[in-house]
């Protein structure tokens, strides 16, 4: 029997599995660690914690499962998008990573926008400046730290930093290379235009592969730490996004997911780059060889549902604990009670801002169209439709771009409940189904090292034989009118507010400063 191995690089934690070639997860770890906010805006981490992180759950996977080593054909990283790995001449990391969850680098977007163009930017990059990509933060680095950007001779992202130490080799692929904003996702190369526009470089870009291409082998001391086989293939792997697609069976166009996790995500699987002219949606390479995406992503989804537990639900919390249930069960049993659109109120789930389609940090939560009759089961049921809209806004963009979405792949926290399934395919308009497998990224990053050793053919083949689907919920037609007309309020309120969020914005910067 044949192993893979998949690690995925996250935010909070390095979460490697162990699957057989028929898919089946056979071990897995996950080696937390920290990540520091040393000023405000800021996100950082250092990225000695995601390479011991992803040495001890290899150990771990495969002290735990017993497996052989050689039978391990091949490893796979995801990771987290975006984060900027700076390397000296002699290949050591120069400061910490800045993350993709950083906003400090607002005027260096200016800056790009202004620099390289729009017109470009849809051109080369298919993607606006935006504060989490990495060529705001080089240039923020080469504003703020001159010392360290001058002492710069290397550009890595998260993962292929963890795979330059497991190989030697400086490596990276397309699908995380596209959210760099330096690289032509139409192409699949490196953007000379826009690196010469923004003075960087292009020999500090490391080359960029397909996301199956083998790009280096275990080392003979990596071996030693993990117990892998010294000379395991590693293969490009891929950015999060890109990989949890391909764990999600999201390979053929027309294929759709929505990720109901901490933030949200609605991907679309495209033969082609389909990039929205005014940007509202990013466009990337895919893992899948020759193939992209278009993808919006909320900034907080089911994580907004949590803040509402948490602010709101203390005493669900006490009743979950004394019974033994989930609090997020007896919240959605209040939900269950309101009827549908909340008499009414309509919750703006912007709480950390919003990126999809708004790119607004000053974007905040709002409920709206709060009357006497309302209470907790309408509240807690408007939050959930909030959301919900807040998906279907990147939802539209995907249409707006001529995919006809018809069927709906559902992932994360959101997906495990049916009455959130049932709302999701009552506002999407769409089927939601569920699939059998819940590894996402990691498992991604583990077919794609199973089908760059030949253990499979293909991307596609593989999810064929690995993924299928688990429930179904078709569109309610006595909801879909009731949830569109409250959809169109929910899409005015942003811009009726627009001035207002500034305004709040900016009184809170000066009277907390
Ligand atoms: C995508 C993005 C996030 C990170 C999270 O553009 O910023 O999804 O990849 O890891």
């Amino acid at each position: 029997m044949a192993y893979l191995i998949g690690v995925d690089v996250g935010t909070t934690g390095a979460k490697t599995i162990l699957v057989d070639e028929d898919g089946t997860l056979v071990a897995s770890a996950l080696q937390e660690y920290p990540l520091s906010t040393p000023r405000p805006k800021w996100s950082e981490q250092d990225p000695e914690d995601w390479v011991q992180g992803t040495i001890a759950t290899i150990r771990s996977v495969l002290s735990v499962s017993g497996v052989n080593p050689a039978d391990v054909k091949g490893l796979g990283f995801s990771g987290q998008m975006h984060g900027l790995v700076l390397l000296d001449e002699s290949h050591a990391v120069l400061r910490p990573a800045i993350l993709w969850n950083d906003v400090r680098t607002t005027e260096q977007c200016y800056e790009i926008t202004e620099t390289v163009g729009r017109q470009t930017l849809v051109e080369e990059t298919c993607n606006p400046a935006l504060e989490g990509f990495t060529a705001p933060k080089v240039l923020w680095v080469r504003e703020h730290e001159p010392e360290v950007y001058d002492r710069a001779r290397h550009i890595l992202l998260p993962k292929d930093y963890v795979r330059f130490r497991f190989t030697g080799d400086l490596a990276m692929e397309v699908s995380d290379a596209a959210g760099t904003l330096l690289f032509n996702v139409r192409e699949r190369r490196w953007s000379k235009t826009v690196l010469d526009a923004l003075q960087i470089p292009t020999e500090w870009m490391p080359p960029a592969y397909e996301s199956v291409d083998v790009c280096g082998k275990v080392t003979a001391s990596v071996a030693e730490e993990t117990g892998l086989a010294e000379g395991t293939p590693i293969v490009g792997g891929g950015a999060d996004n890109a990989c949890s697609a391909v764990g999600t069976g999201i390979v053929s166009e027309g294929l759709v997911s929505a990720s109901l996790g901490t933030s949200g995500v609605v991907l679309a699987h495209t033969d082609t780059p389909l990039v929205d002219p005014d940007l509202r949606a990013h466009t990337f390479c895919h893992a899948v060889p020759d193939r992209w995406y278009t993808m919006g992503v909320m900034l907080s989804a089911a994580g907004a549902f949590r803040w509402f537990r948490d602010a709101l639900g203390a005493e669900e919390i006490a009743r979950a604990e004394a019974e033994g249930v989930d609090p997020y069960e007896l919240l959605t049993q209040r939900a269950e009670q309101a009827p549908v659109g909340s008499e009414g109120c309509i919750f703006l789930p912007y709480l950390a801002g919003e990126r999809t389609p708004h790119a607004d940090a000053n974007a905040r939560g709002v409920y709206f169209g709060l009357s006497l009759r309302h209470g907790k089961n309408e509240i807690t049921r408007a939050t959930m439709e909030g959301i919900t809209y807040g998906m279907r806004d990147s939802l539209e963009i995907i249409r707006d771009l001529g995919v006809d979405v018809t069927h709906i792949t559902a992932t994360g926290g959101g997906a495990r409940s049916e009455f959130w399934r049932q709302m999701q395919a009552d506002i999407y308009d769409a089927t939601v189904t569920t699939i059998n497998q819940a590894e996402g990224p990691a498992l991604g990053a583990a077919i794609l090292a199973g089908v760059g050793t030949g253990v499979y053919d293909s991307c596609e083949s593989a999810t064929d034989a690995l993924i299928s689907p688990t429930t179904e919920n078709r569109p309610a037609m006595e909801n879909v009118p009731i949830y569109d007309e409250y959809y169109g309020v929910y899409r005015d309120l942003y811009h009726a507010l627009k001035p207002q969020y500034d305004d709040v914005a900016d009184i809170v910067d000066r009277v907390t400063r």
